[in-house]
């Protein structure tokens, strides 16, 4: 895709809605006394009702958007899920599928059509989305589809009652708020934000006893000035996301590293940026509530969290090999079967960016995590790097 060289200016109504933001964050900035961690400010920069990022409509999937996700960028993603899916409902038992975050409905959609043809159709589909304008949009595009609208509902949190079967979240952990931090010889610090007039800007601050413990339990050694991320919320979101799963699994797919490539020395700065129309922002300040936040995810701290929960890890594998390991090749061969040039075109565009390394193929990672499930998954048969976690 050609991108120009700078985004397009904001519309009036786009200036007065990040003004109506920026105005939020100052507030929350007084209340808190002068000083926001980070964390505070990314949440209600995405999050905060009625204003964040993914709560007041301003999040755009896809190629006219401000990025694209692995299954708006292929059918081929949803069509390699559904393989795993299916193997892991059949050792469930049966059972649902839970998506958390379902974007613009296009792995719903994209899965439950899949399953279909294999006759692995999961009793419900249900969707755990907490932006209203998303859901709205999610239930408009599945609506087209009304052979698959009769088994898909959504829910406002995690199923509260014991389930089985497998959930699943694309490029939801990367969108957890993120607290900042320096580690230093004499004790870490807390990098947090401050209003300055009508900007925002960093400051830090001596560590407290939560972010100090946090950052000693990473287990890394951290050079004197090393600057980067860890996610406050993540054990919270596993535990929430699988205490209810009797049996089953819950697939994660992200883009991250193990931990000790996560906080290795060449990374000092961490990975936190912002995304506006396809464009990767260094400044994280900029455009409040219209552009996306979000850092990589060390997936090491997602498996330790699982596996605190009581959860085993299964599988841990680059994009491309856990895409190869289900079959991509002969899903690439089934759909240029009869498809015209131009479907052609686009199906080998997409499954290069799904598979290459300088694309997607390395930099995302799929982490399965179960609970009773028999453990060899076919998406890790190539390839499973769960020792580097
Ligand atoms: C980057 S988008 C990814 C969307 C979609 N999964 C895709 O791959 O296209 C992040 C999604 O996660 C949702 N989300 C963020 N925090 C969430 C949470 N705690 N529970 C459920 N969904 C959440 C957002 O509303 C949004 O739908």
């Amino acid at each position: 895709m050609l991108i120009p060289d700078s985004p397009p200016p904001l519309s009036p109504a786009e200036a007065a809605h990040s003004e109506r933001v920026a105005e939020h964050l100052r507030t929350l900035i007084k209340a808190a006394g002068g000083w926001l961690p980070f964390s505070r400010f990314m949440d209600a920069a995405l999050y905060a009702p009625g204003l964040g990022y993914y709560m007041a409509g301003q999040a755009r999937f896809g190629a006219s958007g401000d990025f694209v996700t692995a299954p708006e960028m292929s059918p081929l993603f949803a069509r390699c899920i559904a393989t795993q899916v299916a193997e892991l409902l059949e050792r469930a038992g049966g059972g649902d599928v839970v998506e958390y975050g379902a974007g613009s409905g296009a792995l719903a959609i994209g899965l439950l059509q899949a399953l279909a043809r294999t006759d692995a159709l999961p009793r419900r589909y249900r969707i755990v989305e907490i932006s209203a304008p998303l859901r709205a949009a999610q239930r408009e595009r599945i609506a087209r589809h009304p052979e698959l609208m009769n088994r898909v509902e959504w829910l406002d949190g995690p199923p509260a009652e014991a389930w089985q079967g497998v959930a699943l979240a694309n490029e939801v952990l990367d969108a957890l708020p993120v607290d900042r931090f320096r580690a230093g010889r004499d004790g870490c610090e807390a990098i947090g934000v401050v209003a300055a007039g009508r900007e925002f800007d960093w400051q830090t601050r001596p560590a407290d006893a939560t972010l100090t413990n946090a950052i000693a339990s990473l287990r890394v050694s951290l050079p004197d000035g090393y600057v980067s991320e860890l996610r406050p919320m993540l054990p919270a979101w596993i535990a929430a996301a699988t205490s209810t799963i009797a049996k089953g699994a819950l697939l994660l797919s992200d883009y991250g590293l193990p931990r000790t490539h996560y906080y290795h020395a060449t990374r000092d700065g961490g990975s936190l940026c912002g995304f506006y129309r396809h464009r990767r922002v260094d400044d994280v300040f900029a455009r409040p509530g219209l552009q996306d936040l979000t850092a990589w995810v060390d997936f090491s701290a997602v498996a330790n969290a699982a596996t605190a929960c009581g959860l085993e890890v299964a599988g841990f594998a680059t994009q491309a090999h856990f895409l190869a390991s289900l079959g991509i090749d002969r899903e690439i061969a089934a759909a240029l079967d009869g498809a015209d040039t131009r479907e052609s075109m686009s199906l080998r565009q997409g499954a290069s960016m799904l598979m290459l390394p300088g694309e997607m193929g390395e930099r995302f990672k799929v982490m399965a995590l179960t609970r009773g499930i028999e453990r060899t998954l076919s998406g890790f048969s190539f390839r499973d790097l769960s020792m580097s976690l």
